[in-house]
């Protein structure tokens, strides 16, 4: 293993990036830190500071076993500055500059723009922290509360590594970006988070998982685009996040799933054939199958919003200048450049939705969201559906129309329903309960949002995972409360 693999863990700040070499750039970083902490105890899980947490902390940037694992109090967890090795040689994959030598330093013409999207990255990482951190109170398993945490520490982590890449590279005005990455808050009036979806509550467990299966996903799009940046530093350290963010996207998709399982099970036991006997459902205790499509449609909606505008001058900008690719970029054949190329995207023409063939260095945002559409799809059919046929209940989960319930973009204009057919205002009114959670369907989940703190104990409403973490049993101690 090369020694760029292995973490420095003897400062105060992690990392494999040399930064005892660095004095400038350890002194911004250490003169950041203590705000960073201050915003983690305020802002960070709420009421479990002093708990020990079963935690897994990088150790390598090796695929293979990267990680160890260990009780840890959050505040003292090893958040640091990880980068993915190197790849020798090189090149920008695509754009005006392919072929030339990737950049190891901030490409001067071009640094206003990876600025931002640096930025932008950056202010997703905290915001889903916040939004998070009252989760804790109402955990079904001390399982369900480390993977939490984990995600939490593992959020802030990402914070660290673009705010690495701002301060390292981006002399005074990354240091004040950096600043305000810590100002910001999810949901407030007056500084809110940059993007629309992370600035939504995650009220409940049943919305921490769709966030995590749904939103994440969005995450690991957009750290794959940028993965591909002729920006080396971001391209390295965007890869290494890639491997954090399965983690997440591993919660969501477990959680719903087993969430299903047990409702599927309850319903097999009681002899209730009809997944829309809903009132007979809740009584079991359980999450009934059609309004957990309902928080699916509001996430899924909410999260096709951060992929931006269909049609997109910055996506092409970016594109065109090396910064950010295509979702799996080197393994496209085409010639990388675009600037003959056309790709259909889904628009609104004289009130009708259409595809129709546009530049395709102006609909790459469409292009990404295409590519998420589909990975988000076939999750649904791989984890969820596959559970419900397995029980045998008439029941399929499906992704809406990407027209419903839409506030960017083409569609911002209209309201449809889970087909994409038009609705009036008054119909949409009239109808949105039955597309999205009512204020019914919310209170009672909010009413089964009940912790469960002792080990091995599950809530009613979801079944256990099929194996514990780092391989230990159900029933281990995840979470050492305090007090
Ligand atoms: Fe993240
Ligand atoms: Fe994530």
């Amino acid at each position: 293993m090369s020694h760029a693999m292995n973490v420095d863990y003897d400062g105060l700040i992690p990392n494999n990036v040399g930064l005892n070499a660095d004095a400038r750039l350890r002194r911004a970083l250490e003169s950041w830190h203590p705000g960073y902490l201050d915003w983690w105890q305020a802002r960070g899980p709420e009421g479990f500071q002093e708990s020990l947490v079963y935690l897994r902390t990088a150790v390598s940037v090796d695929p293979e076993g990267w990680a160890k694992f260990g009780y840890v109090r959050m505040p003292e967890y090893r958040w640091g500055i990880l980068l993915a090795p190197a790849v020798e040689d090189r090149r920008i994959a695509f754009g005006a500059h392919k072929g030339e030598p990737a950049w190891q330093e901030v490409p001067g013409e071009h640094r206003a723009m990876l600025r931002r999207l640096i930025v932008v990255q950056g202010d997703t990482e905290p915001a889903a922290v916040e939004q998070q951190r009252y989760l804790g109170r109402t955990a079904p398993s001390l399982y369900d509360l480390r993977n939490l945490f984990q995600v939490s520490v593992e959020e802030a982590r990402h914070l660290w590594a673009m705010v690495y890449l701002l301060q390292k590279y981006f002399g005074r005005d990354g240091r004040e970006e950096a600043e305000d990455l810590l100002r910001r808050r999810s949901g407030d009036q007056d500084t809110p988070r940059l993007l629309g979806a992370f600035n939504e509550a995650t009220p409940d467990w049943l919305s921490f998982f769709m966030f995590t299966f749904f939103t994440d996903r969005d995450g690991k799009m957009q750290l794959h685009a940028l993965s591909q940046s002729g920006f080396d530093p971001l391209s390295r350290t965007c890869r290494f996040m890639l491997t954090e963010e399965a983690h997440h996207m591993f919660v969501g998709q477990s959680g719903i799933g087993r969430i299903i399982e047990r409702t599927c099970a309850a319903m097999r036991a009681a002899g209730i054939d009809d997944p829309y006997d809903i009132a007979r459902v809740r009584t079991l205790g359980v999450i009934d199958l059609p309004t957990m499509q309902k928080k699916a449609n509001l996430h899924f909606s909410l999260t096709l919003d951060l992929f931006g505008s269909e049609i997109s001058t910055n996506a092409a900008n970016a594109f065109n200048a090396g910064l950010k690719g295509r979702y799996l970029e080197d393994q496209i054949a085409d010639d990388h450049r675009l600037t003959g190329d056309t790709y259909p995207v889904a628009r609104l023409k004289r009130g009708q939705i259409v595809r129709e063939d546009v530049p395709a260095l102006s609909s790459l945002n469409m292009r990404l969201r295409d590519d998420y559409v589909a990975d988000a799809a076939s999750g649904i059919e791989r984890w969820w559906n596959r559970i419900i046929e397995r029980a045998g209940i008439a029941f399929r989960f499906r992704l809406p129309h990407v027209a419903f319930n839409r506030r960017i973009g083409e569609f911002a204009a209209i309201h449809a329903d889970l087909d994409g057919n038009q609705l009036s205002s008054e119909e949409w009114q009239r109808r949105q309960d039955e597309f999205l959670p009512s204020i019914e369907d919310n209170l009672f989940i909010e009413s089964l949002m009940r912790p469960v703190t002792e080990p091995g104990g599950f809530a009613s409403w979801i079944a256990p995972p099929r194996a514990g973490v780092d391989g230990l049993p159900g029933n281990f101690e995840y979470v050492k409360l305090a007090g």
